[in-house]
């Protein structure tokens, strides 16, 4: 109930009546009274006027299950929101939940984590109230071969989600890092349970640096927030919710296909280092290469410097700008 007051409060220009809150949700004055002093506990500013109900005047950040409900607009993702305050780290509670058969869709966001995962056995730095560490489970019909697209096809939505709440534009360094200005913004970790060749599920861990101010010294010179980029604060829940709807337009286009073919221009449109040179690390040999751009496959496709053509696989190798991260 306290998700679908706070949405009614956000869509309502004025005034809401306690009657009339109490009528829709068939529930007492006291309980209504109740629930307007929790979401004024959790940041929100609520005006109480004798005979008129009440009124939302601003909110700050607030990042809570309500909050979250009130702000998406999306037909399936998102459709079992799990929140918390605080837990080890949104992939490992996506996990469980999947193992218990949470649905298609099922997201889980924290507001902090205290084991936050990155690619390649590293950590994630994930600190409270500023940034958005989420989780969605997907259960798609494909070949676990063609998993790793998805991870993809996610970071144009987390791109197209930004651009449309903060009006920036980060470009995507290959596979799935946002960027901004030559610095880390977003990072997305795709993991899978599979038996028998099929996929069980998949889940799509999204870390998005958002309000930070500072970073710890070790990712100091490769990462930056959306926050320090812009000047100004952002609103976490506009932004999944923004990013979520996204993916569902972006995951109908990769379902129609099986591959990115739909959602490849666009993608390349958005590559950091596309007609660059840039520093292949394959664990038989580091070689330069110019980036061309990915295929339907989401492999990078590299020319060398003798003129031959390269397929760069995700997952088995990185890439580096030469002088650097990007
Ligand atoms: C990377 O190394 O670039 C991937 C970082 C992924 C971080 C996100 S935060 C939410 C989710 N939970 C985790 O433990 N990791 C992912």
């Amino acid at each position: 109930m306290k998700g679908e007051i706070l949405k009614l409060l956000k869509e309502t220009d004025g005034y809401v009546s306690g009657q009339e809150l109490c009528r829709r949700f068939g529930v007492s004055r006291t309980a209504v009274w109740k629930v307007i002093n929790q979401l004024k506990e959790e940041g929100y500013e609520i005006e109480a006027v004798r005979n008129r109900g009440y009124a939302l005047k601003g909110a700050g950040d607030v990042l809570s299950e309500a909050e979250l409900l009130s702000c998406l607009k999306t037909e399936w993702a998102g459709g079992r929101t799990v929140y918390f305050d605080a837990t080890d780290s949104t992939n490992i509670q996506a996990r469980r939940l999947a193992e218990a058969h949470a649905p298609h869709g099922t997201l889980v966001v924290s507001d902090r984590q205290d084991g936050g995962k990155g690619r390649r056995g590293r950590s994630w730095a994930s600190p409270s109230g500023v940034g958005i560490w989420m989780s969605l489970i997907l259960r798609p019909e494909i070949a676990p071969s063609s998993a790793s697209m998805l991870t993809l096809a996610a970071a144009l939505s987390v791109r197209e989600g930004i651009q449309e709440e903060t009006g920036l534009s980060p470009l995507i360094k290959w596979p799935n890092d946002l960027v901004l200005n030559g610095k880390k913004i977003c990072g997305i970790l795709t993991e899978m349970s599979t038996e028998l060749m099929e996929i069980q599920y998949v889940i799509t861990g999204i870390g998005i640096n958002v309000n930070q101010r500072e970073f710890p010294s070790e990712i100091r010179d490769t990462a930056t927030s959306l926050s320090l980029e812009a000047g100004r604060c952002f609103r976490r829940s506009s932004l999944i919710a923004a990013i979520l709807k996204a993916f569902e337009k972006d995951y109908a286009a990769f379902l129609k296909t099986g591959d990115l073919s739909l959602l490849l221009e666009e993608y390349n449109a958005c590559l950091v280092n596309r007609g660059k040179e840039v520093c292949i690390l394959d664990p038989s040999g580091e070689y330069r290469a110019v980036a061309e751009g990915i295929d339907e496959s989401g492999s990078l496709l590299v020319t060398l410097p003798d003129g031959t053509r390269r397929e760069i696989i995700s997952g088995e190798v990185s890439v580096r700008g030469i002088y650097g991260y990007v």
